[in-house]
């Protein structure tokens, strides 16, 4: 028999290559006695992180790499790389050596021998500490913890904590409802769970990254928010479909602010005015689409092209269904007297799901299965 390793732990990474032969002997020296392997998930690093990797394995079978290609996504590298390993137990901890691997063992040892469905790193109970974090960060972190109570049913003190071990069967009974959106895997996990989870907090302390940049930006907050959205309205409505619209609406101001200037300011013709105002208003709602709502998806170099005259057909198709139903129900008095105001919602309405179902299949295509 040449059994499988009990624990496998996977790490996310991208441009973590200093990080990795440090990682991997602190890895060793905290598991003694432990059977586990490293399952390392690489977005295609550009600092060769994932040839470093592949590198090592050929003299230590402990570790292996899964290289993904044309793909970014922290959630997602945890999600693939658990469901490469046949392990019973799955752990996820960065590569930047923040979190603390020496509770690797304890987090193991509380889920097998109490029965738990997942033991959580945790820097908010007592002993845990949040070690040098700038007072800014931890204010984010804690108004994420906050946001992260409408959604999860359990009094988890450390939601937003990436450093975890499951038991597998746990993730068998989540995989298909997780959101799997941005950065917060265990948000997503805990609420996925369509019953309380056994769980328990064990304490450490955060410590600053080893080497390299991290990659927490901006855009990892619309993230969160998205997949806060995906978690409580994704039954209901495509959860796109929400920024979509919102950006719509920006895009009437953004349309206006052109007609002002060239009608009245620049003293020419209305439809003049009126047509670059549209082709203004377009042109700017698909880059921030591109940016904000697909941006999993985001087109790049020609694709931009491509995506910008498929945006602006789509969305002509929809200004004249919006247009001529809108007019139909304000028009046509056998149906009652609508009002202008609710004609015109209509039409909008119409318009902008007409916009968002045609944009998402031709615009934004989902990345073809294989
Ligand atoms: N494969 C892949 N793809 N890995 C990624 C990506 C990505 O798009 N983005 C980040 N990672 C990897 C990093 O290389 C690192 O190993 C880990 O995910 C965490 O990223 P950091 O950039 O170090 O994030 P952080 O320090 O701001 O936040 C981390 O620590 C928090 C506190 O525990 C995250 O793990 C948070 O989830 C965690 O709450
Ligand atoms: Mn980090």
């Amino acid at each position: 028999m040449y059994p499988s390793p009990e624990l496998s732990i996977i790490v996310p990474t991208f441009n973590e290559r200093a990080n990795v032969e440090e990682l991997i002997k602190r890895l060793d020296a905290g598991l003694e006695g432990v059977d586990w392997e490293a399952i390392f998930v690489d977005d295609d690093s550009p600092d060769g992180t994932a040839t470093l990797v592949r590198q090592l394995s050929r003299n230590d079978s402990r570790m292996r790499v899964v290289h993904r290609v044309n793909r970014r996504g922290l959630s997602t590298a945890c999600v693939e790389g658990m469901l490469t390993s046949s392990a019973p137990f799955l752990a996820v901890i960065d590569a930047d050596l923040q979190h603390d691997e020496r509770i690797l063992a304890a987090m193991l040892a509380a889920v097998k021998e109490e029965g738990l469905d997942i033991a959580v790193g945790s820097r908010y109970v007592e002993g845990g500490s949040m070690g040098d974090w700038s007072q800014d960060r931890q204010f984010v972190s804690r108004v994420a913890t906050r946001l992260s109570r409408l959604i999860l049913k359990a009094n988890l003190r450390d939601p937003m904590s990436g450093f975890f071990l499951l038991r597998r069967e746990l993730l068998d009974e989540v995989v298909y409802d997780l959101s799997a959106i941005g950065f917060k895997i265990l948000v997503d996990i805990f609420a996925s769970a369509k019953r309380p989870l056994h769980f328990k907090e064990i304490p450490y302390s955060f410590r600053t990254r080893h080497a390299g940049e991290s990659k927490l930006d901006g855009m990892v907050a619309w993230e969160y928010l998205m997949m806060l959205l995906d978690k409580s309205l994704g039954h209901y409505i495509p959860i796109r479909f929400i920024p979509f619209a919102f950006i719509g609406g920006v895009g009437v101001l953004v349309h206006m602010a052109v007609l002002w200037v060239v009608f009245l300011v620049m003293d020419k013709s209305f439809v003049a005015g009126q047509t670059a105002a549209t082709l203004v208003a377009m042109t700017t709602n698909f880059f921030m689409n591109n940016l904000f709502t697909y941006r999993d998806r985001r087109l790049r170099g020609w694709g931009l092209l491509r995506g910008w005259i498929s945006f602006s057909l789509a969305c002509s198709v929809g200004a004249v269904a919006n247009v001529g139903i809108a007019t139909y129900l304000f028009e046509n008095q056998s149906i009652g007297d609508m009002g202008w105001v609710l004609s015109a919602t209509a039409g909008i309405l119409v318009g902008a799901v007409w916009n968002y179902a045609v944009t998402s299949v031709y615009t934004w295509s989902k990345p073809k299965a294989a």
